[in-house]
């Protein structure tokens, strides 16, 4: 007996960030930077950063209970939690299992993904499957970051670039045909060389020399990275829109990952859509990995730039190299 497939939609939103603001103009006292280096690059202006005793669970958590107070929902009714973040608080438990344990969750299973800058994608399309198909009723989804803590502040390659926060959603059934219209993953392992935090995993456990050397921080090729988010972002845009049985003339608004203005802004040239339907906080955060989609969509919600019945995309890219794209009829 086949199982009835069940429309998936996000019915709260939260999103948390530190209150610490690191500027542009603080780094040019911490590398050889400048203001305006960084904005005409970039579009970043600051950026948030954790404290010293805050990890990435404590910013989920905080994310998580916004979520859940607007979509109604208590811990009770959790039936799993997703965290995705490429800087767990530990290699295990799982970031998830911290947050389950924070939040009093009870009867739920919990488990974080590494998609890095797209994980908040892959968990909204793993956690609308176990609803789709009647194995949970309510999924918690966080993308939470403390990239700070892995940047090499002598870097001024990288360093410039991250910041630290954390956004969260709650899925459920919604009326058929509205929510989660499509989603689509993909992968580029060959091109994992491009961006990496080489140790303290199996292939090089944390000595002396790896952390004398610099290896558990972020090391990046910024052109090669910037070559594929170029071209991926709008073919994924546009592959979302025809798997969904639309164009891009039906999309409303687009919520992209916040790496780089010009990157969204080649994007946005490349669908001829007009800025007006794009959304970016990226001058406010720098890039937030996995949390900069769900900061972003929390914010262009509560500025009322989303209402319902609008196709809403969600787009991004990251280590691994990973995308992912999805379209949303707004449900709420
Ligand atoms: C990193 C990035 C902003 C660099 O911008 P760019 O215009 O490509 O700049 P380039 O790499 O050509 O570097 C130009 C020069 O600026 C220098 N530079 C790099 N960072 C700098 C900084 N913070 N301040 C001042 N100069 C800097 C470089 O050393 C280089 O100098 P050189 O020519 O003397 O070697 C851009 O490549 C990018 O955004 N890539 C994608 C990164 C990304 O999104 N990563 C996360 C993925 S989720």
């Amino acid at each position: 007996m086949g199982r009835t497939v069940k429309s998936v939609g996000i019915t709260g939103m939260g999103s948390h960030l530190p209150e610490r603001i690191l500027t542009n103009y603080d780094l040019e006292s911490i590398v050889d930077t400048s203001d305006e280096w960084i904005r005409t690059r970039t579009g970043i202006s600051e950026r948030r950063i954790s404290d010293a005793d805050t990890a990435t669970s404590d910013l989920a958590t905080a994310a998580a209970l916004k979520a859940m107070e607007d979509a109604g929902v208590t811990a009770d009714d959790i039936d799993a939690i997703i965290v995705a973040t490429a800087t767990p608080d530990m290699a295990f438990p799982s970031t998830a299992c911290i947050v389950q344990s924070n939040l009093g969750v009870k009867e739920a299973f919990a488990f974080d993904i590494e998609a890095a800058c797209t994980g908040f994608i892959y968990g909204l399309s793993i956690g609308e499957k176990f609803i789709s198909t009647g194995d949970a009723k309510t999924v918690l989804v966080i993308g939470a970051e403390t990239l700070t803590k892995v940047c090499n502040w002598e870097d001024r390659n990288t360093c410039v670039l991250f910041g630290d926060g954390a956004g969260a959603a709650i899925l459920r059934e919604v009326e058929s045909g509205w929510g989660i219209l499509a989603s689509l993953l993909g992968a580029e392992g060959w091109k994992g060389k491009f961006l990496t935090l080489p140790a303290g995993g199996s292939r090089m456990p944390a000595t002396l020399e790896t952390v004398k050397s610099g290896k558990h921080f972020i090391h990046m090729n910024g052109g090669e990275v910037y070559k594929f988010a170029v071209g991926i972002m709008p073919t994924a845009t546009l592959k979302v829109m025809e798997k969904a049985g639309l164009t891009t003339g039906d999309i409303d608004f687009i919520v992209p990952h916040q790496a780089n203005k010009r990157i969204v802004e080649s994007a946005a040239k490349r669908l001829k859509i007009g800025s007006e339907k794009i959304f970016m906080n990226l001058n406010k955060y720098g890039n937030m990995s996995s949390a900069s989609i769900p900061v972003a969509l929390d914010e262009a919600l509560e500025q009322g730039l989303i209402k319902k019945g609008d196709n809403v995309v969600l787009v991004g890219f990251g280590a691994g190299l990973t995308w992912g794209s999805c379209v949303i009829k707004w449900s709420r």
